[in-house]
């Protein structure tokens, strides 16, 4: 395996510090450029104490086009780039649109810049299945149409998409991308040494539910049980971050090897199985033998019904598919949440 450089922004995040442990697991080196504004310095601990390895760790704000430029040349031997970095609080982007544009497409701005600049071409995009909506037919190709984003944060994943897709298609551009669809991340590295951290209340499910169950929240909502679905609550694909973090990989060795079918391609990242929010209690209920004190509440605005990913693509393309399933992923996340306050 390869001995390279990789550069991976937003590598002190939740899905970022995961990779970056896959990364080194399969040879590579990381750098993980961060500006801590949705991380913690104590990261770097938990991947040394996974990895052995000292992971070198620039605190830059991407979003300042200069800082950016000098930070990548000092970097300029690397072979790729995965960029993480992102505000992803859908709620907040509503509130604060501008600072989500500036940080999210800003970033990718300067990214792409100096990477242009210097000639790096392979480069890993993070894009969410918010770009789908409410899917007309499930489960969710990779053809299947966007629609319209309903929050400045879904909207920065559709216009990042398409920015790269131009950049791509243009006849000087030596840069070769692949953006990866994430469905719903959960879970933690089985070492409980790295996971989620969310800052405030989350808004997620899972944190929520391993708050409440470990005391810092009272109550659990769970919004809307009238859903056209078997039990009535929202259905969703979870994936285990590892999982995740695994693909990463591959398609970044897919660019390196120059197996990509054409410089911009897109891929799901999911299990291809929908859970719904009870189900996802009741795993995590059964996996950890703890209560969760929860209560139906109205639907959430924005949310949608149901979705999950068509796998074929991702693992007849990429060679890859997940591995781990909803009680592994409940199951770590509780004993993340336990070693974050033990
Ligand atoms: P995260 O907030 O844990 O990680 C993002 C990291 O980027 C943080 O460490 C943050 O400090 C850093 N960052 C943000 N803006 C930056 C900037 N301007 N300069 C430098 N660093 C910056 O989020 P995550 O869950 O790990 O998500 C990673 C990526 O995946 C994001 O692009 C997110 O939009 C996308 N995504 C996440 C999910 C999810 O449910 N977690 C789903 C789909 C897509
Ligand atoms: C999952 C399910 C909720 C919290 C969001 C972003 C999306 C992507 C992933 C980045 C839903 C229900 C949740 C709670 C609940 N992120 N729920 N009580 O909404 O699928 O997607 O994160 O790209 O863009 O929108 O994830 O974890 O918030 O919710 O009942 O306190 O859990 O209604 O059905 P979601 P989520």
């Amino acid at each position: 395996m390869s001995l390279q450089k990789v550069i991976v922004t937003g590598g002190m995040g939740y899905i970022g510090s995961h990779t970056i442990v896959e990364l080194i697991n399969a040879g590579y080196h990381p750098i993980i450029i961060d500006n801590l504004s949705n991380s913690d310095r104590s990261v770097l601990e938990g991947l040394e104490a996974i990895t052995g390895v000292k992971v070198p760790f620039e605190e830059i704000d991407l979003s300042d086009s200069k800082s950016t430029a000098q930070i990548f040349s000092k970097h300029a031997d690397a072979i790729g780039v995965i960029h993480f970095a992102a505000l992803k609080a859908v709620g907040e982007s509503v509130e604060q649109p501008i600072r989500y544009y500036k940080n999210n497409i800003g970033s990718l701005v300067n990214v792409l810049e100096a990477m242009a600049n210097l000639k790096i071409e392979n480069f890993i995009f993070s894009s969410s299945c918010t770009v789908y909506g409410q899917p007309e037919k499930l489960p969710v190709t990779e053809l299947s149409p966007t629609q319209p984003a309903i929050s400045p944060y879904g909207n920065t994943k559709q216009v990042g998409e398409e920015i790269i897709r131009e950049t791509c298609s243009t006849k000087s551009s030596e840069l070769h991308t692949i953006s990866l669809r994430y469905f719903n991340p959960i879970g933690a590295h089985n070492s409980a040494l790295i996971g989620e951290l969310p800052l405030g209340i989350p808004n997620n499910l899972l944190p929520y539910i391993t708050q409440t169950a470990i005391g810092i929240r009272e109550q659990l909502s769970v919004f809307g049980s009238d859903y056209n679905t078997p039990d009535g609550t929202a259905i969703r694909d979870y994936i285990h971050v590892v999982d995740l973090a695994e693909a990463h990989v591959v398609a970044l060795t897919r660019l390196i090897q120059k197996q990509n079918k054409s410089n911009y391609e897109v891929f799901n990242l999911g299990t291809g199985q929908g859970n719904s929010v009870l189900e996802v209690i009741q795993s995590f209920e059964k996996t950890t033998g703890e209560k969760v004190n929860y209560k139906i509440v109205d639907r959430r605005p924005g949310d949608v019904e149901a979705v999950y990913a068509d796998t074929t693509y991702a693992r007849e393309e990429l060679g890859w598919a997940t591995k781990r399933n909803l009680d592994e992923m409940t199951a770590s996340a509780w004993a993340w949440e336990k070693k974050l306050r033990g």
